[in-house]
């Protein structure tokens, strides 16, 4: 099994919309494991570290202000292929464009709130849950359900 670690997070609009839990449950319902947590604001330097990869970008300057909005909650998740199983349980960044079932087109509207964050690819998820997270802060633990969850 090709377990891989990914980093969520539930932006601002998320957890002022009270969604923080059916968000949580949509991946623990899928068998992945929520192996870090922790509420913060983002602070403007924070935030543009976190989306360096968009500097320069139309939607940068609104991107940064969105996201230090308000407190957002911080996860990693856990599980077989996780940063692609994770990318699809979100959807695609348009919430107009994704999928139904998936959490952006169930609870949201609009590109620029679209509620949630998951990281692209491996190596992207390496560098991310170390901007958010160390090491002591991740917990190795087993699910009681992994047996069923996983042959
Ligand atoms: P994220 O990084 O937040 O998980 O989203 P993503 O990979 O699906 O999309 P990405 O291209 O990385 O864009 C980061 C965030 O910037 C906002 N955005 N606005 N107005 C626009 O054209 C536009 N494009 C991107 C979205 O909030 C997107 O999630
Ligand atoms: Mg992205």
């Amino acid at each position: 099994m090709e377990t891989e670690r990914t980093l969520v997070l539930i932006k601002p609009d998320g957890v002022q919309r009270g969604l923080i839990g059916k968000i949580i449950s949509r991946f623990e319902d899928k068998g992945l494991k929520i192996v870090a947590m922790k509420m913060l604001h983002l602070t403007k330097e924070n935030a543009e570290e976190h989306y360096a990869q968009h500097k320069g970008k139309p939607f940068f300057d609104s991107l940064i202000n969105y996201i230090t909005s308000a407190p957002i909650v911080a996860m990693v998740v856990e599980g077989k292929n996780a940063v692609a199983c994770i990318r699809k349980v979100v959807g695609a960044t348009n919430p107009q464009e994704a999928e139904p079932g998936t959490i952006r087109f169930d609870f949201a509207m609009d590109i620029g709130r679209n509620i949630i964050h998951a990281s692209d690819s491996p190596d992207t998820a390496e560098r991310e849950i170390k901007l958010f997270f160390d090491e002591s802060e991740i917990f190795d633990y087993k699910r009681i359900d992994e047996e069923w969850v996983y042959e």
